[in-house]
């Protein structure tokens, strides 16, 4: 009755009820389940959220039903709120939907939109972006502004990972700002890795922010309770498998995690039943940026990948881009590796020589246009000048990768701003080195040129 009493209340004062962090989940089934997730103060603790059919009609209040809604109070940092989750359950797939959130009776947000899924196999755009952590409210929104227009109807935005410099809560404020109403209406999948965990007294991150257990609705039904828990995640999206991993926890060196991790995860890619697979974790397997090892990921989890044909690997951690392929005797295949940067924060590359393509001192977004004859995999620069593009043709049960040519010339230079962290020595080490990056770039290039 209370419900009912709630629903009906429809006089209301629109665009009034004060939510915070409002955003789209994941769910075990998006063509048909849809679920919200926001925040109120301890004032507002009652929550409703309302569902209806996309029309041109201004009266969407009497064709509205309401989801189930979850609300639980947690204090984080010292701040008591009130972590709402809705559950639309029984949509129709490929169909756009309204919903609004509220107290019920007297103040509603305005009505937002959503696509549910295909039910099946079908073409869809998404964005990935690696560590926004800094730069939120300045440098960044010129990247979700310029990722928006390009890829409008993305139906996913995948964050690999330090999302902000130390999981405080102002700092997610910041984050839901920076992207506008984008998380409200697209569905957010996302990591957590370095950024995402708390100091302890001797200045270690080894604490998972709490505030990570409730910040985004995530799919429940194929990750155990205890990596749930850690931030891992699987789930499905027309024809593809996104499998992601907390790599900062590896790190623990605990082996019954570490054990469960990759015994999960295979789980998770040999009983894949999609033409695509996708990996995001933060952390990199082979290291871009200078002074950086990854090793311990790269031997854990690079058979896995290699045996169970997983197509690309995102990540961050190392605020370079750089694209990195699987040798294939004289031919270049999957999986591919992508590590990027999209904030403010950008660090001196290494200048390895397994990379493909170096990305320095750049801000940049990345579109996946993922359908069931090829996945085309483009990364822009905060300007929207396409700097990378490969693709990856599924024919007759097999892959093949290509890779596109671009017009931007690829970004070796060191990044100015990190000057102040290295001696003179260090810094013309690294000078010495772009250079030997060139000169092999371009011998390279003449070889295939010939
Ligand atoms: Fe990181
Ligand atoms: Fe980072």
């Amino acid at each position: 009755m209370l419900l009912l009493a709630l629903c009906c209340g429809w006089s209301a004062k629109a665009g009034e009820y004060p939510c915070e962090w409002l955003s789209l989940g994941v769910t075990e089934d998006p063509s048909s389940i849809q679920r919200v997730v926001w925040r109120t103060s301890v004032d507002w603790p009652v929550a409703v959220a309302q569902i209806a059919p996309q029309t041109g009609s201004p009266d969407l209040v009497s064709r509205a039903r309401c989801g189930t809604v979850l609300s639980r109070e947690y204090d984080d940092y010292g701040i008591r709120k009130i972590y709402h989750e809705a559950t639309f359950d029984g949509l129709k797939p490929a169909t756009e939907y309204l919903y609004r959130i509220g107290d019920g009776g007297k103040c509603w947000s305005e009505w937002f939109r959503f696509r549910t899924a295909e039910a099946g196999e079908a073409r869809f755009s998404m964005i990935y972006m690696a560590d926004v952590q800094e730069g939120m409210l300045d440098q960044y929104p010129r990247v979700v502004e310029r990722a928006s227009a390009i890829c409008p109807e993305a139906a996913l935005w995948l964050f690999t990972g330090d999302l902000t410099n130390d999981a405080r809560d102002d700092q997610y404020t910041a984050f839901f700002r920076a992207h506008g109403r984008v998380l409200a209406e697209r569905a957010v999948a996302a990591v957590p890795d370095n950024h995402e965990y708390h100091r302890n007294e001797a200045g270690r991150r080894d604490s998972l922010a709490t505030t990570w257990g409730h910040l985004f609705g995530r799919p429940c039904n194929r990750t155990p309770v205890e990596l749930r828990a850690l931030g891992n995640d699987c789930f499905d999206y027309q024809g593809c498998r996104f499998i992601l991993l907390n790599s900062r926890q590896l790190e623990a060196r605990d082996s019954v995690y570490t054990a469960s991790v990759l015994r999960w995860t295979e789980e998770c890619l040999r009983e894949n039943p999609n033409r695509w697979t996708i990996v995001a974790m933060h952390q990199p397997f082979y290291p871009i940026a200078e002074g950086r090892s990854s090793s311990l990921m790269r031997r854990l989890f690079q058979p896995l990948f290699e045996r169970w044909s997983v197509d690309l690997v995102l990540s961050g951690h190392d605020h370079v881009y750089s694209r990195i392929t699987t040798p294939d005797g004289r031919k270049r295949t999957t999986p591919v590796y992508i590590t990027s940067n999209a904030g403010s924060q950008t660090y001196a590359p290494a200048y390895h020589s397994y990379t493909d393509r170096i990305g320095s001192d750049l801000q940049l977004f990345q579109v996946l246009d993922i359908g069931p004859e090829r996945l085309l995999f483009s990364a822009y620069d905060a300007g929207g000048r396409l700097y990378d593009r490969i693709r990856i043709e599924a024919k007759r049960g097999g892959k093949r990768l290509f890779v596109e040519p671009v017009a931007v010339e690829e970004a070796i230079e060191l990044p100015s701003g990190r000057r102040r962290k290295y001696t003179d020595e260090q810094w013309l080490d690294l000078e010495q080195r772009r250079d030997g990056y060139w000169n092999l770039k371009n011998q390279q290039l003449k070889k295939c040129e010939k």
